[in-house]
Parts: C-alpha cells; sequence; structure tokens
C-alpha cells in the first residue's frame, strides 16, 4: 500500500484538483488497492468546506469529480503518508517546518518535480484570486506531474 497526500494552502483548489486526478489515474489503471489517497491544506480558514466551485465546474468539465472537504495538514500526517505533496514553495516549506523529523521532511516533495515538462522548482500557481483559465491550467499540470508521480510510484504500471 503507497499512501500518499496532495497539499496546498487552503485545500480547496489546487490539492483537491491533484487529489482526484490522481485518483482516476489510479482508479483507470486498476490500482486503487494499492493506493490511499487525499489531500490537505497547511491553513484551516476553509476547513469543512467543499471544493471551490470554479476548481469543481473546471474537473467536472475534464471527467474528474472532486468531492473531498477542506481539513488541515496536522503533523500526525507524517505518520499516515509515505509521500506528501506540496503545490508550491510555501506549503514545502510549511510542511518541513512541522516534520516532526528529518527523514519525514525529506518525504515532502514538490508536486512538479514529477512534471517531465516542468524546471526545476517549478510550482502549481495558485488559481484563487486569478481567471477561470488558471483552473484549467491547474488541472493541465496535475495531469502531467500525476502521471510522472504514479510511474514513479508503480513503474511496472506506466502508460503513456
Ligand atoms: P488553494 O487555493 O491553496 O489551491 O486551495 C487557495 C484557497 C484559498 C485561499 C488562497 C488560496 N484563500 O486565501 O482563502
Amino acid at each position: 500500500m503507497m499512501r500518499v497526500c496532495f497539499v496546498c494552502l487552503g485545500n480547496i483548489c489546487r490539492s483537491p484538483t491533484a487529489e482526484a486526478v490522481f485518483q482516476k489515474m489510479v482508479e483507470d489503471r486498476g490500482l486503487s488497492d494499492q493506493y490511499e489517497i487525499d489531500s490537505a491544506g497547511t491553513a484551516s480558514y476553509h476547513e469543512g468546506e467543499l471544493a471551490d466551485a470554479r476548481s469543481r465546474e473546471a474537473a467536472a468539465r475534464r471527467g474528474y469529480r472532486i468531492l473531498s472537504r477542506s481539513r488541515p495538514f496536522e503533523p500526525q500526517d507524517f505518520g499516515r503518508f509515505d509521500w506528501v505533496l506540496a503545490m508550491d514553495m510555501d506549503n514545502l516549506r510549511a510542511l518541513r517546518t512541522m516534520a516532526p523529523t528529518k527523514a519525514a521532511g525529506e518525504r515532502v516533495r514538490l508536486l512538479r518535480s514529477f512534471d517531465p515538462t516542468a524546471q526545476k522548482d517549478a510550482v502549481v500557481p495558485d488559481p484563487y484570486y486569478g481567471g477561470p483559465r488558471g483552473f484549467d491550467e491547474v488541472i493541465d499540470i496535475c495531469e502531467r506531474a500525476c502521471r510522472g508521480l504514479l510511474s514513479t510510484l508503480s513503474p511496472e504500471s506506466a502508460k503513456p
């Protein structure tokens, strides 16, 4: 069993999108019994809320269903997950600061480090204050990065 958690700031835009994209990829490859997938935020101000309607609608147009509710990432989550995928540098820093051990901090990575088209230290840009195109761009990025992540974690099942 591989346990992964996607993390952004509010857990209402980027990380729920990554979670839904990765979930579908895993399902489509028949790997659901091998993965536990979740998302969380470094901030708790949207705790309990459904994902942003703009994220849910953009995802639905592309065949994804975002059902998660926002929750804050907690220190105990380092014990629950093998890999913690941060959307940007602020998330990465906050998570590494929270990590109980150096080894736990090393299991936090930028999601886009698995995007084969991305430069080093590329991030998933926050779409919250931007226009509608930003939500589609988040999905594009999550599709590339999640495909790279899955082929790293399950190399035998990699498909184009
Ligand atoms: P997320 O986007 O981190 O991708 O969920 C944001 C959601 C809410 C806020 C900022 C970013 N906010 O400031 O409330």
